[in-house]
């Protein structure tokens, strides 16, 4: 007999009917005579009650079964006499395929967000963590759906990479080179012609510069892969390693682009609602009482748009009215988290939209305003998150886009097969990024980004 899992039996359990289940042991309760185990096989948030008559196994078999244990139990599909379930297994026979001992880090409930952090391996099997993760397999399946769907081509780019496409040198280097004899040349220099690829090579932090070259060929594309970013951020919201989302539309504008991420993210969010409901409800319950209050809300609302000097006049009048900020405002500044949350969750109590940042705050490749000053970037602010899109229209013209190149003294022997699409063919074209994990953060409720990926790596923790 197979074994069935125990979302498929709690869908379509009917009395009388002969099952074999398998999973991990939650709990175990009950009294001399009768034993009730709840099991747990990660298929779903719920667990299955397994009534274990003591007469009927063996008593140190019984002793094995003890939380965190793996078992088989086959029996009749009884209805449940307990409130907590339709259903449960009167076992006939069990197995104990894996025995668990009271060193199990997971024995009682309550355990601090940092503590399963160190014990990661093992948090998967936490009601919570299980929820997430099978909430973040889910995002990840919307996010191909709705691309495919609208005809989108997912693109693969390369996670190894010469060229820094941020330019804010945070790049993670790779390289065979004996680091305790390393060559230099006569300006001090490192010698990379001996090295792998014969060059200086990183990891990536966005696959964007490649995307381009894609759409540029292929219309609408999409990448969805990890990214690296070696930025000494140790915050709630940023990883050494993330996965992030890249659209890349030919022919799309910026208010094409404003339009598409709006579309996107909303899409995933119903997807959340409708498709992880249980788990959604799980976490609404046990971590954040308002989670799907905000997922609903972000659904129906239109998000607000409007230009960063408008936002930063906003910000500027709100501390003319008293209000204290950490990092000082000023036309030019970067906004901070604390800025972008105020705007979002104070003033317009809305997801915001803000678009024409100054050029000296934003990437090389962002497509000029006629101001000279401001180019037509795009930031999506979301409530508890910041940002959580960054994107623009890019720079098509090849005389524009090479001067910003040498005003940023980028070196133009890594860019000329990037500046080549603006040679051959170029067009207007747009796109953005999204953090999958910032994603996550908002549809999970979670307040850590480091809770949110199974392993996560950020500045002094690279273990799992
Ligand atoms: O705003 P960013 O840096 O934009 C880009 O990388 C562009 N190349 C995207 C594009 O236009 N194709 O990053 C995009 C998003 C951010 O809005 C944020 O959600 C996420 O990636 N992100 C991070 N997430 C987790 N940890 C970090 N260190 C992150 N840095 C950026
Ligand atoms: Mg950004």
């Amino acid at each position: 007999m197979r074994h069935t899992r125990i979302k498929e039996l709690l869908s379509t359990a009917q009395a009388g009917q002969e099952a074999l289940v398998k999973g991990w042991v939650r709990t175990k309760r009950g009294s001399k005579q009768v034993n009730f185990v709840a099991l747990n096989d990660g298929s779903c948030i719920h667990n299955f009650q397994i009534v274990i008559d003591s007469d009927k196994v063996d008593a140190e078999l019984l002793k094995r079964i003890t939380t965190g244990a793996c078992i088989a139990a086959k029996g009749l599909i009884v209805a449940s006499q307990g409130s907590g379930q339709a259903f449960e297994m009167q076992a006939t026979e069990v197995e104990v395929l894996g025995d668990c001992d009271n060193t199990y880090p997971l024995q009682k409930k309550g355990h601090s967000w940092e503590y399963l952090r160190d014990i990661a391996h093992l948090r998967p099997r936490t009601n919570t963590f299980g929820a997430i993760f099978r909430i973040r397999h889910n995002m990840a399946m919307a996010i191909h759906t709705f691309f495919h769907e609208r005809g989108f081509y997912y693109f693969h780019t390369p996670l190894i990479t010469a060229s820094d496409c941020e330019g804010a040198g945070q790049m993670f280097q790779v390289t065979t080179k004996n680091l305790y004899n390393l060559q230099k040349d006569e300006n001090g220099s490192i010698i990379y012609d001996d090295d792998f690829f014969g060059k200086q090579a990183s990891l990536t932090v966005s696959g964007q510069l490649e995307g381009e070259l894609a759409a540029t060929a292929l219309g609408s594309i999409y990448t969805f892969g990890p990214t690296f970013r070696a930025e000494n951020s140790n915050t709630p919201r940023h990883l050494a390693e993330f996965w992030m989302i890249e659209p890349e539309v030919a022919f799309n504008d910026i208010v094409d682009n404003m339009d598409l991420a709006e579309e996107f993210i909303k899409y995933c969010v119903t997807w959340a609602l409708e498709k992880c409901k249980d788990d959604v409800e799980f976490l609404n319950k046990m971590i954040d009482p308002e989670l799907i209050e905000r997922l609903n809300f972000v659904i129906k609302h239109n998000f607000v748009r409007l230009p960063y000097t408008e936002g930063i006049k906003i910000l500027e009048d709100a501390i003319a009215a008293g209000h204290k900020f950490e990092f000082p405002v000023f036309w030019g500044c970067d906004l901070a988290s604390e800025h972008e949350r105020y705007l979002v969750e104070q003033h317009f109590k809305c997801p915001v939209i803000l678009t024409d940042y100054p050029k000296e705050i934003k990437a090389f490749y962002m497509k000029q305003n006629d101001d000279g000053k401001t180019v037509r970037a795009m930031d999506v602010l979301f409530p508890k998150i910041g940002e959580i899109i960054g994107g623009s229209e890019r720079e098509e013209n090849y005389d524009k886009l090479l001067k910003r190149i040498e005003e940023l003294n980028i070196p133009m022997k890594d860019m000329w097969w990037y500046l080549d699409t603006r040679k051959f063919g170029t067009c207007p074209h747009s796109g953005f990024g999204l953090g999958f994990e910032r994603l996550l953060l908002f549809v999970t409720g979670m307040a850590n980004i480091r809770d949110v990926i199974p392993f996560p790596r950020t500045p002094g923790r690279a273990e799992f």
